[in-house]
């Protein structure tokens, strides 16, 4: 079972995309349509449009995938879609078609949970040994992962209000940079020649949990003030004091964790494991503390099926294929 084809669909949010993966490892192709400019001027993602978008490409995207892919579709093993979290009207539209392919070619589907497509966009590129602690950031999650072993998924902590992509978007906007703002604010931070100190939320002692809200706060707070008094605001030194916090909380509680459940490997997976420095900081405490690191490359760290195809084929391996009755789950756990 090395040459398995599997065709993956993930269209959780505002990116229509297929995959055809070989042997879980191998990406034959992975096409990616952004709604980026549709959504950008409503400064965030509105789901009605999100979801007519998708209805409008996948057709298109599938053909253009196994094109590309030099495959042909009686040659595909299984049909892996996205089965939640995410907007339910979008993951609707990657269910149907998936559901159509598998029905006409007469192979399994396999509805796929998309944080599990995070965590196993590593595997395409790097070896996984367990246990290991995956570190998850993005738009809609912020979750420290405990992975026993293949397949198997505990939380340990998770964020109790904004997920640290949503926070990123939203200081991003008070800062006037167009959606998804990561990047810009990303990218002001390394500029910065000085920082605005900003609080840190640790919470409770012992807790792996999150919360992001009181420093988005703090941010939007200095952006009012300096507003009021017709002050110039630093907009490099806030974004600098803005990811200098998350980084700060997220290397600190990925380390303890790994030390404390014995992890021998961390994963960065998510969106916002693009964000360099959030990489950087990682990577010198993981060295200092002798802990390997992995990191997928940019490519698989936002949305696309290749991760999906990737997480899909541990449930080909066991047999775990899934009815084609099955329902999209907007909020289904790991
Ligand atoms: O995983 P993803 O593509 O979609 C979700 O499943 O949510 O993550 C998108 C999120 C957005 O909030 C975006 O602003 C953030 O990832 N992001 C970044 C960077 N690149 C993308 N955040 C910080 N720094 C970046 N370089
Ligand atoms: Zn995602």
């Amino acid at each position: 079972t090395k040459n398995e084809l599997i065709l993956a669909i993930e269209t959780s949010c505002d990116e229509t995309s297929v995959s055809v993966v070989r042997g879980g490892r191998e990406v034959l192709v992975n096409l990616v349509s952004s709604q980026i400019e549709t959504h950008e001027q409503f400064g965030g993602v509105v789901p009605e449009i999100a979801s007519r978008q998708h209805v409008e490409s996948i057709t298109i995207i599938m053909e253009q995938a196994v094109r590309e892919a030099g495959v042909e579709l009686k040659d595909l093993s299984a049909i892996a879609v996205t089965q939640g979290p995410g907007l339910v009207g979008s993951l609707l539209v990657g269910i149907v078609a998936a559901k159509t392919l598998a029905m006409a070619l007469d192979i399994p589907l396999i509805g796929t949970h998309h944080i599990a497509g995070h965590i196993y966009a590593n595997q395409l590129v790097h070896e996984l040994i367990y246990p290991s602690i995956a570190l998850v950031v993005s738009g809609g999650h912020t979750e420290l992962v405990v992975l026993e072993r293949e397949g198997d998924f505990r939380i340990i902590g998770r964020t109790r209000d904004d997920a640290v992509g949503e926070a990123y978007d939203k200081v991003a906007r008070a800062l006037q940079f167009p959606y998804p703002g990561g990047p810009h604010v990303d990218r002001l931070a390394a500029e910065a020649e000085e920082e605005i100190e900003l609080p840190r939320a640790w919470l409770e002692p012992d807790s792996y949990d999150f919360s992001f809200s009181g420093l988005k706060s703090a941010v939007l707070a200095a952006v009012n003030q300096a507003k009021m008094k017709g002050q110039e605001l630093n907009k490099p030194a806030l974004a600098r004091g803005f990811q200098a916090s998350v980084i700060d909380v997220l290397v600190t509680k990925a380390l303890r964790a790994v030390h404390a459940e014995g992890a021998r490997q961390l994963l960065l997976c998510g969106g916002v494991a693009a964000n360099r420095g959030l990489r950087a900081a990682l990577a010198a405490r993981c060295q200092a503390e002798g802990v390997p690191l992995l990191v997928p490359p940019m490519s698989l760290c936002s949305d696309n099926a290749a991760m999906i195809g990737a997480a899909a084929h541990l449930k080909w391996k066991q047999g775990e294929f899934t009815a084609l009755e099955m329902k999209a789950e907007p909020s289904f756990s790991l």
